[in-house]
């Protein structure tokens, strides 16, 4: 067979072995189940189809330096899972479970760890989902929690820390004031599918979404958090319907750590021009360096009102490079990892 090229992949699925499941039915989680069927027996009237009574989680597993795998802060992942379920008032699978179908999907899925050395890791998505056949418009009272795996790479399958563009969303929300935007729910990318596809379509790696009330502040990118280097300061919008990225909360961790002053608050869309180095944050690339932002009445229209640039298009700015660096050290065991982060997996004898 030959040699998997890991540096072709891109954040996309491609097959593993199995995939592992536990069902919550009637308040009971069943024990939890290893299959290598990866198509699911589901009820036509499970609220899942209907209702979107859905939250899924991101997170990845790293071949180390020294040969052990690394699962990255999976008790984070099983919060945020808990956060998601309660808002949807469904059963809410309890931590240890969760992290225990996390490591046993990649104890499963040994033979797909991408090796040390390669830009490719393990990524596990966990997806929590109504199954009870219900009509009337209610949450779920059964539901199944499947974690799945895929050997992926960088997310556009270019080489980590390549800069791209991004352009405001002016005409689309991601997430009402009071909505959703904070809990890590299906439905939440549904909506702003198509906003991301005008986007795409017009070139842009990114969207970079506003407050949904005034449009005068930054939120999020579609898919990950947004931080901005400036005069030594790590800064990043506080706001209930950002989604509370754990990449982002490392990052401030480690940029406190080198002496950066960290702020968390909310960020005016005039502030753009300021700013030395603006990056995207989240899971699948840790950061995606941003080299320029472009403004439009519409993400329809050819016209670009306005645009920021922030370092240089060919290469990471120094700081937010830095930051990956440390990030990465971390989570492939070439630097000691001094705040627990990393969870050791072992194998299956
Ligand atoms: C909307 C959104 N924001 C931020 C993130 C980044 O979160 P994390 O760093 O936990 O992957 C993601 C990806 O999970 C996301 O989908």
């Amino acid at each position: 067979m030959a040699a998997t090229d890991w540096s072709r992949r891109s954040f996309a699925y491609y097959p593993t072995d199995a995939i592992v499941l536990s069902r919550c039915i009637g308040g009971v989680w069943s024990t939890p189940e290893v299959t290598g069927d990866f198509k699911l027996n589901l009820h036509c009237f499970a609220g899942v189809f209907h209702y979107a009574p859905s939250c899924f989680e991101g997170l990845k597993a790293y071949q180390g330096a020294d040969g052990r795998v690394r699962l990255f802060r999976p008790h984070e992942n099983a919060a945020r899972m808990a956060a998601a379920a309660r808002y949807l008032d469904m059963p809410t699978p309890p931590a240890e479970l969760f992290v225990e179908l996390c490591i046993r999907c990649v104890q499963a899925n040994w033979n797909h760890i991408p090796p040390y050395g390669t830009e490719a890791s393990l990524y596990l998505r966990p997806v929590l989902f109504g199954i009870n056949p219900q009509l009337g418009i209610k949450s779920p009272d059964d539901v199944m929690l499947v974690v799945m795996a895929s050997a992926i790479g960088t997310y556009s399958g270019a080489k980590s820390l390549t800069p791209g563009t991004a352009v405001l969303s002016r005409n689309y929300d991601r997430a009402a004031t009071f909505g959703s935007g904070g809990y890590k729910i299906g439905a939440n990318y549904a909506q702003s599918l198509h906003a991301y596809n005008v986007a795409h379509g017009k070139g842009y790696r990114e969207l970079l979404f506003l407050d949904s009330a005034t449009h005068t502040r930054i939120e999020e990118f579609g898919s990950s958090n947004f931080f901005a280097i400036k005069d030594g300061r790590y800064i990043t919008p506080d706001s209930a319907s950002i989604l509370p990225s754990i990449t982002n909360k490392s990052l401030r961790r480690v940029a406190e750590d080198a002496g950066l002053q960290v702020e968390r608050r909310p960020v005016a869309v005039e502030e753009l021009e300021t700013f030395e180095e603006v990056n995207a944050c989240g899971t699948a690339v840790v950061i995606t360096p941003i080299c320029r932002i472009d403004d439009k009445t519409s993400l329809e229209s050819g016209e670009v009102t306005r645009s920021w640039h922030f370092g240089r298009p060919d290469r990471c700015s120094p700081v937010s490079e830095m930051l990956y660096r440390r990030l990465v050290r971390i989570q492939k065991g070439i630097d000691e990892d001094p705040y627990d982060w990393c969870l050791i997996i072992h194998p299956i004898m």
